[in-house]
């Protein structure tokens, strides 16, 4: 095909270093979307052009440049770490080009760059949700403990500023580095602090290592509940934490045992296609990004540039999360925020949502 027939995407993911998996998951959920919508959109074909960013933000936004100025991509699409979508932002910006943020969710990524669009989630629209559900089960007196930038700074505000709006206190909040982290110490802080839980927020990928120190140091056993956003009971690797996983209650925006056909239907074919991966909220955010894409190509007859940013904006659809739309304000995910609880199904570990928040807006936009 000429290059007129063609729409190209550049997806940017981290596929190696430590959040490797972030780059799997988004990019077998990329694949999964065009292998059951086809790879023709409004007559052209479409072309997933995949780049490794190794998680560096300075790698990512030269390979936006590039994939800009030399593959003349209508979409740059990814962005699986708050600090690789801010400094691609002034590249869609500069472009013109819509950027579909699949992964990273700090609140004040969408305010970057008016091209952004995100289909990913936000931490203040999880973090609230638990620190309403807390207080009322018992758990006054928290630490909180979080990833020592952007997400994790905004799950400790918005927690924060909630639970203690509810009655709660925060007796200290805790950040810990974001790369290799050693949470042994900051663990042991919790224990001498004696709270009803510690909450926790690390980006997918590090929720085993922090639940191991979390059972090897008796934090359980010295009846110090464990709470946080979805992140740290993360699909990918939940199965792999063993018992001390069981009963963890969080809150996010997909669980892989989300009850509905259209769910199941997509849990079923993302497994099949990556010999037994469960997908996790990542791959959510990857698979919603296309259907985003795609509709917003067909509504443009192909046409990228402000055309298709506008085609984006709006979208009502149903994702295998649940019901979610683009808010055409401020480009971000509108969707119900669950609460659950991890317990075995079939020996397997799996999040069990057992209560619903209705089409939840980012809070961090209300202000
Ligand atoms: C971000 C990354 C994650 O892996 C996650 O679970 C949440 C947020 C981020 O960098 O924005």
């Amino acid at each position: 095909a000429m290059a007129q027939d063609k729409f190209k995407i550049g997806l940017i993911l981290p596929m190696t270093g430590p959040f490797a998996s972030t780059g799997k998951q988004i990019e077998a959920a990329a694949r999964l979307y065009m292998a059951q919508n086809g790879d023709m959109v409004a007559g052209k074909k479409v072309e997933l052009i995949v780049k490794d960013d190794t998680s560096a933000a300075d790698v990512t936004k030269r390979l936006a440049q590039e994939m800009v100025v030399n593959e003349k991509v209508s979409v740059l699409a990814g962005f699986g770490l708050t600090p690789l979508a801010f400094a691609t932002a002034p590249i869609a910006t500069q472009s013109k080009t819509p950027m579909v943020v699949m992964a990273a969710a700090t609140s004040s990524i969408t305010q970057a760059s008016p091209f952004i669009v995100r289909t990913s989630f936000t931490l203040p629209q999880a973090a609230v949700a638990i620190a309403d559900w807390a207080p009322n089960n018992g758990i006054k007196k928290v630490v909180t403990l979080v990833s020592d930038y952007g997400p994790g700074i905004d799950a400790e505000k918005y927690f924060k500023d909630r639970l203690t709006f509810n009655g709660g206190q925060v007796l200290d909040t805790l950040r810990v580095p974001m790369r290799n982290p050693d949470f042994a110490p900051f663990l042991q802080k919790v224990r001498d602090l004696k709270p009803d839980a510690v909450y926790v927020f690390v980006p997918s990928g590090a929720g085993a290592a922090l639940m191991k120190q979390f059972a090897e140091r008796g934090m359980d056993k010295a009846g110090i509940k464990l709470i946080g956003t979805g992140d740290i009971t993360d699909d990918d690797i939940l199965n792999s934490m063993g018992d001390v996983a069981n009963g963890v209650v969080t809150s996010h925006h997909y669980s892989a045992s989300h009850n509905s056909p259209l769910n199941k239907k997509f849990v079923a074919a993302f497994e099949k296609a990556n010999n037994g991966l469960r997908p996790n909220f990542m791959a959510v955010g990857g698979y919603d990004g296309m259907r985003v894409i795609y509709e917003a190509a067909k509504t443009t007859k192909g046409a990228g540039g402000q055309a298709l940013l506008d085609a984006m904006k709006g979208q009502v659809f149903e994702s295998p999360r649940g019901p979610m739309f683009i808010d055409a304000q401020t480009r971000d995910v509108v969707h119900n925020i669950y609460i659950r609880k991890v317990e075995k199904v079939n020996g397997q570990l799996y999040n069990q949502e057992f209560a619903t928040l209705k089409d939840v807006k980012d809070p961090g936009k209300a202000r």
